[in-house]
């Protein structure tokens, strides 16, 4: 079932509806082609013209069989007509339990979409009930199974409730996205507020911390889960005026590494993702403004990334195709941190 209406048109064009995609780019292992183009039209016999076509001339075409391999290339074109979109094919997280915190917008979103593309009932945790509560209106539209829960990443107490509804929920916990965070204030080491730097670490850091922390436990119970943080490009380089923020995503960093290493023989995989400039309400208040040349000309591909890009990357750690990998800071990231 596709969404409708006002929310519909707000989100076109945010990739956050499941894309209509044309098939043949859908199934590019199928048919590396273009989609077929009108050139398979047999060309027209010109009004007045005589009817004999001489050899050579491409109306000849039309008393011709087309060639084999336009033949399987259409075949193959009708076939993935037929084929369900790819969320309803692949559904590796099929009777899963998957947790994003910071799921009512941006990356928390697009995550949260691709953990209920792939099958798993999906946990919502934010502080915006609005925005929380739009995310599970969108999966359960979408045929998914989701529950929203506010929480502040920063209390524990909220979190260890998130976990108990959790499970009281769904029985489990399998997957975990530790995705909210904030930007906090911009200002240079000496005149970041303590306020701000409290704030920052809080939501960013410890938030992450707590997370994990309620979070553990029970994958410990199952035999095992999959954990990814968001960290971010500013965890592993500098950025100017952000001082709470990179040192709240270079601990992150850490944290993951250290937790990584405490589980990985409890079939617990613990990863972050360092995502680099990526187009999402954090950001696009510098949209529109001289900033956005800067952030754009920061990625050596030329673009901000999207939300949904970082997506796939947690969608795969957390997947048995990451099976062997953990205690990893993946920057998601347009080449940022390689230069
Ligand atoms: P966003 O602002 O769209 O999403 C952040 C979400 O976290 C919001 O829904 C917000 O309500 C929620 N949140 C904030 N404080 C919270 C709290 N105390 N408890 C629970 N939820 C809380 O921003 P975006 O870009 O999607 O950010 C997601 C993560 O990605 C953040 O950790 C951010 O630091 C990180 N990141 C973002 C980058 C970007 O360029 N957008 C780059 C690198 C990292």
């Amino acid at each position: 079932m596709r969404v409708r209406g006002e929310l519909a048109e707000s989100l076109r064009g945010s990739g956050l509806l499941y894309p209509k995609i044309p098939p043949i780019q859908k199934y590019p292992g199928l048919c590396n082609t273009e989609r077929a183009p009108r050139d398979h039209a047999q060309p027209r016999i010109p009004k007045g013209r005589s009817r004999h076509i001489p050899p050579g001339h491409p109306g000849r075409i039309i008393r011709t069989k087309p060639p084999r391999g336009r033949i399987i290339q259409t075949w193959i074109h009708i076939v993935s007509l037929t084929l369900p979109e790819r969320g309803e094919m692949t559904k590796q997280f099929e009777g899963k339990v998957a947790l994003v915190t910071g799921a009512a917008s941006g990356i928390g979103r697009a995550s949260a979409l691709a953990f209920a593309r792939e099958g798993a009932k999906t946990v919502v945790a934010d502080v915006l009930v609005e925005g929380g509560g739009e995310t599970v209106w969108i999966i359960k539209e979408s045929g998914g199974d989701a529950l929203f829960v506010r929480t502040d990443v920063s209390k524990a107490a909220e979190v260890e409730t998130l976990i108990q509804k959790i499970v009281e929920t769904y029985g489990r916990l399998d997957y975990a996205h530790n995705n909210a965070g904030i930007a906090g204030a911009d200002a240079p080491t000496a005149d970041c507020t303590e306020e701000n730097w409290d704030h920052t670490i809080a939501i960013n850091l410890k938030g992450v911390w707590l997370c994990m922390k309620y979070e553990i436990p029970q994958m410990l119970k199952q035999g095992g889960g999959a954990i990814v943080n968001t960290a971010s490009t500013a965890g592993l380089v500098g950025l100017e005026g952000s001082p709470a923020y990179c040192a709240s995503k270079g601990g992150v960093i850490q944290l993951t590494r250290a937790a990584a290493l405490d589980y990985a023989k409890a079939g617990i995989r613990v990863n972050a993702v360092c995502p680099g400039v990526i187009r999402t309400p954090m950001v696009e208040r510098l949209v529109g403004t001289e900033a956005e040349a800067g952030l754009i000309a920061m990625e050596p591909i030329g673009r901000m990334g999207k939300p949904e890009e970082v997506a796939e990357a947690v969608v795969w750690l957390c997947s048995d195709a990451a099976s062997f990998v953990t205690g990893n800071a993946m920057p998601v990231d347009g080449g940022l941190v390689a230069q």
